[in-house]
C-alpha cells in the first residue's frame, strides 16, 4: 500500500477533508437512509436489553470516542457504562459479572493496552465488540463481534478521521441499544438517525470555516498554554481538542470540564492563555456560557466554538467565534470535531511542525 496525499500538503489534512465522504460512507453501513432507522451490518450474540452495564476501555483520541458514546448510551438507552484507558483498566482487576459488554475501541485494533484489556474481559466473561478500523488485525481477531469503522486508512500520527468514524458506529450501537430496550421511541430514532444523514453535509459546511481558523491559528500558536472547556459531550471534545493541539504543536493544552473551572484551572486564566469553549446550543449551553463570563471577567481570551443560535445567545466579548451550522445535539459532536482539528492542524503547520510525524509519537503503539 502506498498512500497518497493528494493536493494535500499534509496527510493529515487531506484526513480532515476526507471526512465528510468516510463518515458518510460508514454511517451508510449502519443506517437504513429511506426508513430512518439503525439497521446493524453485524449479528451480537447479546441482546441489548438483558445488559446492566457497559465497559468501555480504550486509549488516546479513541477512548475520548468512548466517552462521547457514554453519554449516548446513557441517555438513549440508560444503560450504565463504565469508561477507563486502557492502561488503567488492564491493571485494576475491576470486578466483571459474566454475560455483560466490554466494548473497545480501536483505529490499528493492535494497541498493546487495549489488547490486553480485551483479553481481560474475554476472560472474565464478557460479551467483546470492539470498534475497529483495521478488520484484520488483532483486536478484530480475538473480539466475539466487531463494529467496522470505514474511515480507510489512516496515515497521519494525530487521529481524525477514524475519530469520528468511531462516533458514527458507536452512535449506531448506542441507538440500536435504545430500541431495543424500549428507552427509544421510533420516532426519536427517526429524528437521530436523520439528523446522523445529515451529518456529512454538516462537516462539509464546517471545514469551510478553515480560512478563519487558519488566521486564527497565528495567534493560538503564540500561546504556551491553552485551555479547552466543554460540557456534556463538549468535555470529550475539549479533551480531543487539547490531546490533538499538543501533539502536533508542542503547545501544553489542557481539557477541562466547564464546570470544574472554579476548581483549578481559573487559577491560570489570564490574558496570555487562550480559553477555547466548546458550546453547542444544547441543554448545557447557558451553563457554559456562565463559564464563559467567569473566564471574560478575569481578562481571559476567549475562543467560541459554537453553533448559530449559540452566536447568538452567547452575548459576550469574544477573541474569535467559529460559528458551525446548527445541527441535532445528539450528533454536534460529531460536526465541532472539525474545528478543533483544523485548530490543531494549522497552528501546528504556521509553527513549522511536523504534522504528520510528530516527535516521540507513533502511530500505533503495540508496545507497552
Ligand atoms: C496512538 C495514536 C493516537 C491513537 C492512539 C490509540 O497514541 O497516536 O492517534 O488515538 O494511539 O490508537 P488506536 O489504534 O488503538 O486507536
Amino acid at each position: 500500500f502506498i498512500a497518497d496525499k493528494g493536493n494535500y500538503r499534509h496527510f493529515m489534512a487531506k484526513e480532515i477533508h476526507e471526512q465528510p465522504e468516510v463518515v458518510g460512507r460508514t454511517l451508510a453501513h449502519y443506517v437504513n437512509c429511506t426508513a430512518g432507522r439503525v439497521e446493524l451490518p453485524i449479528d451480537l450474540p447479546f441482546d441489548f436489553k438483558d445488559l446492566k452495564r457497559i465497559s468501555i476501555s480504550a486509549c488516546g483520541t479513541a477512548y475520548l470516542a468512548g466517552l462521547i458514546s457514554k453519554y449516548w448510551f446513557e441517555r438513549l438507552a440508560r444503560i450504565p457504562v463504565e469508561i477507563d484507558v486502557a492502561s488503567e483498566f488492564r491493571y485494576r482487576e475491576a470486578p466483571m459479572e459474566p454475560g455483560e459488554l466490554a466494548l473497545f475501541v480501536s483505529q490499528s485494533g493492535e494497541t498493546a493496552d487495549t489488547l490486553a484489556s480485551l483479553r481481560y474481559a474475554s476472560a472474565e466473561g464478557q460479551h467483546v465488540l470492539s470498534v475497529v478500523n483495521v478488520p484484520t488485525s488483532t483486536m478484530a481477531r480475538e473480539s466475539d463481534v466487531i463494529a467496522s469503522t470505514l474511515a480507510g486508512v489512516e496515515v497521519g500520527v494525530a487521529s481524525t478521521k477514524a475519530f469520528t468514524c468511531q462516533l458514527t458506529v458507536l452512535l449506531a450501537l448506542a441507538i440500536a441499544a435504545g430500541r431495543a430496550r424500549g428507552t427509544l421511541s421510533a420516532e426519536d430514532e427517526k429524528t437521530i438517525v436523520d439528523a446522523l444523514i445529515g451529518v456529512p453535509g454538516l462537516m462539509s459546511e464546517a471545514i469551510k470555516r478553515e480560512h478563519q481558523i487558519e488566521i486564527l491559528a497565528r495567534e493560538v500558536s503564540k500561546a504556551k498554554d491553552v485551555l479547552y472547556l466543554g460540557r456534556g459531550t463538549s468535555y470529550p471534545l475539549a479533551l480531543e481538542g487539547a490531546l490533538k493541539l499538543k501533539e502536533i504543536s508542542y503547545i501544553h493544552a489542557e481539557g477541562y470540564a466547564a464546570g470544574e473551572l472554579k476548581h483549578g484551572p481559573i487559577a491560570l486564566i489570564d490574558e496570555a492563555m487562550p480559553v477555547i469553549v466548546i458550546a453547542p446550543h444544547d441543554s448545557v449551553f447557558e451553563k457554559t456560557v456562565s463559564n464563559m463570563q467567569e473566564v471574560a471577567a478575569r481578562g481571559g481570551r476567549i475562543i467560541l466554538i459554537t453553533d448559530e443560535k449559540g452566536a447568538l445567545e452567547a452575548g459576550l466579548d469574544t477573541m474569535a467565534t467559529i460559528v458551525m451550522p446548527m445541527a441535532h445535539p445528539i450528533v454536534a459532536p460529531i460536526v465541532h470535531a472539525v474545528p478543533i482539528q483544523l485548530l490543531a492542524y494549522h497552528t501546528a503547520v504556521f509553527m513549522g511542525k511536523d504534522v504528520d510525524q510528530p516527535r516521540n509519537l507513533a502511530k500505533s503503539v503495540t508496545v507497552e
